[in-house]
């Protein structure tokens, strides 16, 4: 995790520095450093804490002029977040500077000879191990940074994004990626590193994405080089133009991200299906699916593989694929997957669904899939991705940037392409009536009004949060498509308020979890009309009569759970297979709410980053 800036060019560098990584925060905000280089020395600022910690602190222990940066906001892995721990890390010599986003496995062997040859270590970390390993390599061989840290990273084993400042040979900035994201922007004179195109797009919309096993020598006044870490051939790097603005990555009027992300949620909705999806024509069109459709129709199996938020979207695909295209479907943790020595054959089409398309896990998993013959289809918000690269192919989201840690307009984004995947598919195999596939078309076109029906639950929300603030525990319970509603509605209240909270089956209640109910417990029963209505409303009956406080998502108009519930939250109604896209809104207002009530940091979490990129 971690997000990474650096800057070489004309302008000052520490505000562009300072204020990328706030935009960084989202992938680690448990410390955070900053180098500028002033023409003569090396200014160094680190402390424990966020980006706005380090500026008060640079503010007063260090001059900030210099045309070169680099800076860092941590997540950490080796090491407790502590200021000596935060990067840039020094060598010993102190002429060189790293920054790095990522973890260096073999760091201990590597820890233990530098020792030997004298080394000392300040910090706990992985990558004081990296930086002096370079140290190491360029003393030894007599070499410029570029070529020293070429056969440095051939000796470790890992994951890295990193960049490298030798104050030596000033004038330039030698960054490299394996398995963390890298992104490079350039401009006139100037030259910007990060760990995604937001710190710069102000500066310039030409950025290259430095792929897997890459590295770029970035000097003043010349043209990039980059080349392979592994052969040092030298490669043409793909420039691409960004789609991202600026109005995207800010908060709009909004308190919180997390919330200018839930409302936006009826626009990027549209922005999904837009120009794929034509209910007058009954046409679906995504190019990754028509490509391959006969990959899709001659699938044994889907296997989906995902973590968190976006696994529960691909719980709900399960549900949808199977009913719409009648095809055999697992939903499998990307994480137990990659460890379990799964049966995967050349019929299994595996979809990959990641927001970040970082995701370490995920990606393992990929390239487990394709080792075993599989057709790798991704799903992802983030464009240019290493998941969106190392998939055979794939539909992108569109929500764009998800800023907030807890994952909104992705989720929704997510289900509505799956939807259309699993209706493209029910086409093509005659799975689906004609008039039932022209009816979820029309249906798929209306979710963006009624997510916009469904957020007016924003006051009631917000009324029944100030209710259950303080509860310890919480349940929530679906069934069907919105048992897994059920569980991210319980993701997010757990990671943004703190409060434990469970999703489950509504039925499985009564196979343990009834236990707990007692007129303390608060629990969020998802009820929709269309569905097992009667089945739920039963259930709720069997909370009623053991005294829990019932908070109940319903179909405007409901009278029968009105009558049981002590609270309702009215949305409009839907078919079955697409009420997740609704009923979730006033789930994660409600879990919005009780995190500010509680003054917890909606946006970034306690021990959470945006982008899970280790294992
Ligand atoms: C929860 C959340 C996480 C992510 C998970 C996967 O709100 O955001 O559970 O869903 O870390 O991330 P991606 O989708 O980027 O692979």
């Amino acid at each position: 995790m971690c997000g990474i800036v650096g800057y070489i060019g004309y302008r000052e560098a520490y505000p562009i520095v300072i204020k990328g990584l706030k935009r960084l925060e989202y992938r680690g905000y448990d410390s955070a450093g900053v180098m500028i280089y002033d023409g003569e020395a090396v200014k160094l600022c680190k402390t424990k804490g966020k980006v706005v910690d380090l500026e008060e602190r640079a503010s007063k222990e260090i001059t900030t002029n210099g045309t070169i940066g680099i800076g860092h906001t941590r997540w950490a892995t080796h090491g407790v977040p502590n200021d000596v721990n935060s990067h840039p890390h020094l060598s010993n010599s102190g002429d060189l500077v790293i920054i790095h986003n990522g973890i260096i496995e073999n760091y201990a062997p590597l820890k233990v000879e530098l020792i030997k040859r004298g080394y000392v270590f300040h910090s706990d970390t992985d990558t004081e191990v990296l930086v002096n390993l370079i140290e190491e390599v360029q003393k030894n061989e007599n070499i410029k940074l570029g070529k020293a840290v070429q056969i440095a990273l051939n000796q470790v084993v890992g994951a890295y994004a990193i960049a490298v400042f030798d104050k030596k040979n000033p004038d330039e900035i030698v960054a490299a990626r394996l398995g963390s994201p890298l992104a490079i922007g350039i401009g006139e004179g100037e030259y910007f590193i990060a760990s995604d195109a937001s710190p710069f797009i102000e500066y310039t919309s030409n950025a290259v994405y430095l792929e897997d096993g890459e590295m770029a020598n970035i000097r003043l006044h010349k043209k990039m080089k980059v080349r392979k870490i592994q052969d040092d051939s030298l490669v043409d790097p793909y420039i691409q133009e960004l789609q991202m603005n600026l109005e995207q990555i800010e908060k709009g009027g909004y308190d919180h991200f997390m919330l200018k992300e839930i409302y936006e949620q009826p626009n990027v909705i549209k922005d999904t299906y837009r120009g794929r999806l034509h209910p007058n024509e009954g046409i679906i069109q995504m190019a990754g699916v028509e490509d391959n459709l006969e990959k899709f129709l001659n699938a044994d199996r889907i296997i989906i593989v995902a973590c968190g938020t976006s696994w529960h979207a691909g719980l709900v695909a399960e549900y949808i694929f199977e009913e719409f295209a009648r095809i055999s479907v697992e939903v499998e943790y990307a994480s137990e997957f990659r460890y379990r020595n799964p049966i995967i054959n050349s019929k299994d089409v595996v979809i990959a669904i990641s927001q970040s398309g970082e995701t370490a896990d995920t990606m393992a998993a990929i390239k487990l899939a394709k080792e075993n013959g599989a057709f790798v289809f991704g799903v992802c918000n983030v464009v240019g991705s290493s998941i969106s690269r190392e998939t055979h192919a794939g539909a992108y989201t569109h929500a764009g940037p998800e800023i907030g840690v807890a994952s909104t307009k992705a989720f929704t984004t997510q289900i509505t392409v799956l939807t259309m995947i699993a209706l493209r598919l029910a086409k093509a195999k005659g799975t689906l009536s004609h008039s039932d596939f022209n009816r979820y078309l029309q249906e798929l076109e209306l979710i963006p009004e009624k997510v916009k029906e469904a957020l007016k639950t924003n006051d009631r929300a917000k009324e029944i949060a100030a209710e259950f603030k303080d509860a310890p525990n919480c349940l929530y319970l679906g069934r069907g498509y919105n048992f897994p509603v059920a569980l991210e509605g319980a993701l997010k209240l757990k990671e943004i308020s703190y409060i434990h909270a469970e999703g489950y089956p509504a039925a499985e209640m009564k196979h343990g979890p009834i236990a707990l109910i007692d007129d303390q417990m608060p629990v969020i029963v998802i009820a929709p009309i269309q569905g097992h209505y009667d089945k739920i409303v039963s259930n709720i009956q069997e909370i009623k009569s053991r005294s829990g406080r019932i908070i109940a998502v319903v179909t405007k108009g409901d009278t029968q759970v009105r009558e049981l519930a002590d609270y309702v939250i009215e949305i409009p109604e839907t078919s079955d297979a697409l009420s997740p896209l609704i009923t979730t809104i006033p789930l994660q207002l409600l879990s919005y709410h009780i995190a500010v009530m509680r003054e917890c940091n909606v946006d970034q979490p306690r021990n959470l980053a945006k982008s899970v990129t280790v294992e």
